[in-house]
């Protein structure tokens, strides 16, 4: 869907498909989403391949999105949040607060897909790890999303401990999709000291309820949705 103001810059299509079935009438169901890209400009400015394994898990799960209060965390360029906003959710995409021309691109990829920043999208800068006002204000959230937010062992805790503070004495979920880069990385004994558990979905069987082939679109990459709660 590429009903807003035109970006410039090279733009990535992302189409989803589905059937959904009304009274014996089976629909197709179609949502395109545009990214606009910056190769060259940093980590936040492209679609890193975690994220459409997420938005996939999204659209799989897309009747049951309208009406959540949705938290992406470390965004890029958002494409699992646009795609839970334009199903319905209401969502805040955040990424660092450091980074202020990422979150200028951030809202043009908002803009790209008709989504306006503070009207049907927010847009926040928000830096793992640190409680600000404004992130108090952000409880209590159904779920939190994050695609490819433990790249850096450093930062582990601080995403962790963020999530453990949003989901505390709620029944919100966090849901993330990672990429496995070294066997040697964990983060189960974080998980641990923040009070969370984590469980991995069951990416086969997901594909075989919803017809669509998630490995068409991880190629040979060691890709993983995993699902965390606070205990
Ligand atoms: C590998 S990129 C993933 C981007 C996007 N989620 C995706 O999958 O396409 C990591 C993202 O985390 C953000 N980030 C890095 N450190 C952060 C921090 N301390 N607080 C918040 N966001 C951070 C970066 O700006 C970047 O957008």
């Amino acid at each position: 869907m590429s009903d807003g103001r035109p970006v410039s810059g090279p733009l990535k299509k992302f189409v989803f498909r589905g059937k959904s079935s009304n009274n014996g009438d089976i629909r197709g169901e179609y949502l395109e989403i545009v990214i606009p890209e910056l190769l060259s400009a940093g980590y936040s400015f492209y679609t890193w391949p975690s994220a459409p394994l997420l938005s996939w898990y999204l659209w799989t799960q897309r009747r049951h999105l309208r009406g959540l209060r949705i938290l992406e965390l470390g965004c890029g360029t958002g494409l699992p949040g646009i795609l839970a906003a334009k199903c319905g959710a209401h969502v805040t995409l955040t990424d660092s607060v450091a980074l202020p021309r990422s979150l200028r691109h951030l809202a043009a990829c908002c803009e790209a897909n008709g989504l306006v920043p503070g009207r049907d999208i927010q847009l926040l800068g928000l830096a793992w790890g640190l409680f600000l006002a404004d992130v108090h204000s952000l409880r209590p959230v159904d779920l939190i999303l994050a695609s490819d937010c433990f790249y850096e062992p450093s930062q582990f805790e601080e995403v962790i401990s963020t999530v453990a503070y949003l989901l505390d004495g709620t029944d919100g979920r966090f849901l993330c999709a990672y990429q496995e880069r070294s066997a040697d990385w964990s983060i189960e004994a974080l998980l641990k000291k923040w009070g969370l558990k984590g469980a991995l979905l069951d990416l086969d069987s997901l594909s075989e309820s919803s017809g669509v082939d998630y490995r068409a679109l991880i190629g040979d990459r060691s890709l993983h949705l995993l699902e965390i709660i606070s205990v």
